[in-house]
């Protein structure tokens, strides 16, 4: 991949009601190469948005109408754009106005009038971070096709992971977790079972009961999947959900027979939900059973001392907002993304 700035093919989106502003912006990129697309309003902008998935944004703070402070936060909260660069042109602003941007995701200002050289620079030096962050999501992308190839192997747990990912956001975010944690319960789901790639067809995909052996070949894969993740810095939170998640509240679950709330949070919403998974779908040696039946059955096993009874209640809550025929639900086990 070659950076955006040497082959001069960075988009950039210049937003600013000033048509004198503009001009002199664009009559500056345009000669170092870049494609410089104008609007005058947030309105176009997010037009404008969809259609040139621009590297960098230049944004006026105080615009008629919708300001630059809603047009940043239009652009962090959708998936195609949150990690673009957003410049901030402003005139006379605020302490609080700054701040505002700041919590709102700006990645640098630009205060009026600029200097050409000065706005050049911030240009490329933007530029620059956004060819790393493009890199950074390409490899993501990687992790995540990686992650879908533990649920190809095997045509009865297809889109077992991505539901687990799913279902384990819903149920974290309904106990309150937030922020990174909440992400690494979704990532936790999405990767718990990555080990199994170190077992063999014949155990993983046997199609009778496992010898004890066997069973003990597929105890493996916490380990498994521990030791092949484990230098992988993107993943590192999600480590005890990967490792952790056969545990059982009174201890009897391996790999490490942790009991309670020793048992890392992250670790015990992916137990429940991935249990829940398992027995709502169909496996080579039994059909899909009911929801209803597969909630009495962990009920039993919560009393047994297996789960953590308090997040089964609560997922219970979440599966009463989640129907079973969910359009999300669908698409992951079609192995296509959620939306
Ligand atoms: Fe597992
Ligand atoms: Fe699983």
């Amino acid at each position: 991949m070659s950076s955006p700035i040497e082959s001069g093919r960075a988009s950039i989106l210049v937003v600013d009601d000033d048509a004198q502003i503009r001009a002199l912006i664009v009559r500056l990129l345009r000669p170092m190469g870049h494609k410089v697309v104008e609007a005058a309003t947030a309105e176009e902008a997010q037009e404008k948005l969809r259609a040139a998935s621009p590297d960098l944004v230049l944004v006026d703070m105080q615009l008629p109408g919708r300001s630059g402070h809603d047009l940043l936060a239009e652009i962090r909260s959708d998936p195609r754009t949150r990690l673009v660069p957003v410049v901030m042109i402003t005139g006379a602003a605020t302490h609080e106005t700054k701040l505002k941007a700041i919590e709102g995701g700006v990645t640098d200002f630009i205060a009026k009038p600029f200097s050409p050289e000065e706005l050049a620079a911030r240009v490329h030096a933007l530029l620059e971070l956004k060819f790393v962050t493009d890199a950074l999501e390409d490899a993501e992308q990687v992790i995540i096709s990686l992650a879908r190839t533990i649920d190809a192997r095997d045509r009865y747990t297809y889109g077992h992971s991505a539901r687990v990912s799913l279902y384990a956001g819903l149920l974290g975010e309904r106990i309150g977790l937030q922020g990174r944690i909440l992400e690494t319960v979704r990532r936790g789901g999405l990767f718990h079972d990555f080990g199994k790639i170190a077992i063999r067809d014949a155990v993983l995909l046997k199609p009778a009961k496992l010898t004890a052996e066997e069973y003990g070949e597929i105890k493996r894969h916490p380990t498994e999947g521990r030791d092949l993740l484990q230098n992988m810095k993107t993943l590192l939170h999600a480590m005890p959900v990967v490792y952790h998640h056969h545990e059982r509240m009174d201890g009897s679950g391996y790999p490490d027979g942790l009991s309670g709330e020793t048992i890392p949070i992250t670790a015990r919403v992916t137990t429940v939900v991935d249990v829940f998974d398992a027995l709502t779908t169909a496996r080579v040696y039994r059909g899909a059973l009911s929801r209803e039946d597969t909630l009495g059955i962990m009920v039993d096993e919560v009393r047994k001392g297996w789960w953590d009874g308090r997040l089964l209640d609560e997922f219970r809550g979440v599966l009463a907002t989640l129907p079973e025929d969910d359009e999300r639900i669908r698409r992951l086990s079609a192995g296509l993304p959620a939306s």
